[in-house]
Parts: C-alpha cells; structure tokens; sequence
C-alpha cells in the first residue's frame, strides 16, 4: 500500500498568511498541519508517500525534506496546476502504478490517525473506502447519501445537501480508480474531482465502502477551522517544561515550553504551547494559544491564538481569536497623534474594539 499526500492548492480562504506560505505548512499546535498526515501515514506503516506539490513546492520540499529524517521514502510529484483532486491524482500514475493507496488531503487533520482504516480496508478490499464526518453546513463539501451502510450517491458542494455527511479528506483506492479518472468530466469549477471518480465507481459496480469516523476532523482551510484544531490539539498534548521559567511567573495547566524559550515576570495558563527560542516577558498568556518559535511578546496578553515565528507582539492590552503570520510587529506606538498606523497584506482582516 502507498500513500499520496496532496499538497498543492493556493489556499485561498486563509490569505494573506497564504501570500506567502503554503497552507500546509500553518502550524497548528507547532507542528505545521502537513506534517500529521505524514505522521498518520507511518503509524499505518505506509512506507512509499507521493506528495504532489504545485506553485508551493520548494517551500514543502524544504520544510519536509527527502523522507530519510522520517524513516520514509517520499517522491515529489508536480501538478502545474490546481486542476482537481482526480488531476493530482492522475498526474501521480507512474509512482502509484496499479497498487492500492490512502490519499490524504495534506489540510486535513483527523483525530484517530488512520491505522485501523487501512487495516479495514486491507482486509475487506473493496475498491474504494471513503470517510464520512457528520458536519454543521454540508454545502460547504463532499456529501454522501446513504441506504443503510450502502453509499448511493456523492455530490460535491450541493447547494441542497441530501444528508449530513461530509466527505473527509482521506481516501483509499485500488487500481478501478484509473478507469473512472479515465472517464470524468472537470466539474462547474473546472476541476477533475475525486468526488465524481467515486461516484463513477457507483455507477459501474464498484464497491465503495463508507465509514463514518468517530472523534474530530478538521479541515484546516479556514481561520476559524485553524483555530478550532489548534484547541483540539493543545488539549491533548503531553505538557513539559524545557525552556526558562523565573519566580515571578505562574504556568497553570497544560503547557509546553520548548528549549531556549525564556518566561519572564508572566502567566501562562493553558493549554498552551511556546516555542524554541520565544520570549514571553511582563505578559499573559491565555487557553489555546500557539507561540511559534523566535517570538517575543511584551506587556501582552494573548489568547486563543496561533502567532507565527519571528513575530513581536509589544504592549497590546488584548489579542484574541487571532492568526498572525510570520515577521509580523504588532506594537503600541508611542508616536501622537495616537492612531493605528498598519500596513496589512491583500485580503487581512482587522477588528478593532475602539
Ligand atoms: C475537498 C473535496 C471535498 C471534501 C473536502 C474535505 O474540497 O473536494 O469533497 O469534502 O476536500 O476537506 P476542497 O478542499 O477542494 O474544497
């Protein structure tokens, strides 16, 4: 069995963080999101990963490496563009070949990793398992309708949702997969989608199993998703304490500090994590926050954030519910007349409360 990871798409719903780095490599919980399918995929013991790249590639090939760091053999495969789930799929033939693969949407975060997927698949061999997840606005994805345990039908984003079920990012498929690519049309929005491969398999006798998946699924393509996940994945992690902590500060809760991050004069209540090399001086830290590495937050409070590396953050009275990129200064400014004086990428958003 191998795995495809599709890491391509301009993720347009998280910009501008996205102006300049690949979706995949947001971090939630300090791991960019990428990285647990990669993770997911090797407790499954899949050893041969594809990951299809597109306009991002150097930056993932950067940030992942050449697989010998995970144990793992990974191939590069380029799409030139974003054409489908079905065309990155296709353009990956000739290191899929014939075998069986699980494809995972390099976005997608799943709770219970896919170990006893793969081992459900291996063992009961249709031709294609899919994963469902009951979610709030079906619209928004996949949606399956089922007759009993039996899918009967896959539309991709319907304006009228025949059920709740969404189909989650991770896909496993033997060799009928070809054929149904073979035989598919680009959708509305020119894409060859995945969602009508399957459904081809429907209509033409394949045997295509759902499992509804229990615990969380996130796609992380949206601020809101991002934030979400980062709170899921916080609260569970183990907390440890490598970095420096003086007397004057409380850490409450579950709360990681990496090496060379340095507390000073602060609360931190969890769950928190702080990175490598941070700096948390004079400030608190509130539930949910993930501080990447090299940043430094001054006579601040933060909460239910991710901020990205090499970021400053100095004499903010608040900051919630917010994702800040990397290099980013957030300052109070001691300049009059007293104002906000910003200079913001295309497609930021602000909220201010006065
Ligand atoms: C894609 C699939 C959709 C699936 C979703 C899961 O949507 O087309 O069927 O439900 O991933 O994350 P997209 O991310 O391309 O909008």
């Amino acid at each position: 069995m191998k795995g495809l990871i599709l890491s391509g798409g301009t993720g347009s719903r998280l910009r501008p963080i996205t102006h300049t780095s690949a979706k995949q490599l947001v971090p939630v919980a300090n791991k960019p999101v990428l990285f647990y399918a990669i993770e997911a995929m090797r407790e499954a013991g899949i050893k041969e990963i594809g990951i299809v790249v597109g306009e991002t590639k150097d930056e993932i090939i950067a940030a992942v490496g050449d697989g010998k760091s995970w144990g793992l053999e990974f191939t590069y495969i380029e799409q030139e563009a974003p054409l489908g789930l079905a065309h990155a799929v296709k353009v990956s033939k000739s290191f899929l070949k014939e075998d069986s693969f699980v494809m995972f949407l390099g976005d997608n975060l799943i709770k219970n990793g896919i170990v006893s997927l793969v081992e459900e698949f291996s063992r009961s061999k249709p031709n294609a398992q899919i994963l469902l997840a009951k979610v709030k606005d079906p619209s928004m994805f996949g949606v399956a309708e089922l007759d009993g345990k039996k899918v009967i039908r896959l539309v991709e984003k319907p304006k009228d949702p025949p059920s709740d079920l969404a189909l989650v990012g991770v896909y496993m498929f033997d060799k009928s997969i070809w054929a149904a690519i073979e035989n598919i049309k680009p959708s509305w929005r020119n894409e060859l989608e995945i969602t009508d491969a399957i459904q081809y398999l429907i209509e033409n006798g394949s045997t295509v199993h759902p499992h509804i998946i229990e615990g969380w699924w996130k796609d992380t393509g949206k601020l809101e998703d991002m934030l979400e996940a980062n709170r899921i994945i916080l609260e569970i992690m183990e907390p440890r304490i490598d970095g420096e902590v003086d007397e004057a500060s409380q850490i409450d809760g579950r709360v990681v500090i990496e090496k060379g991050a340095v507390v000073q004069n602060s609360h931190i209540r969890g769950p928190v994590i702080i990175g490598e090399n941070a700096e948390i001086i004079d400030s608190f830290i509130g539930p949910f926050t993930s501080i990447y590495f090299d940043v430094s937050i001054r006579h601040s409070e933060v909460e239910h954030s991710i901020i990205l590396e090499k970021s400053r953050i100095v004499g903010i009275s608040r900051l919630e519910d917010s994702l800040i990129g990397k290099n980013v200064q957030v300052e109070k400014s001691p300049k009059k007349p007293q104002a906000y004086r910003l200079m913001l990428g295309d497609n930021s958003q602000v909220g201010v409360f006065k």
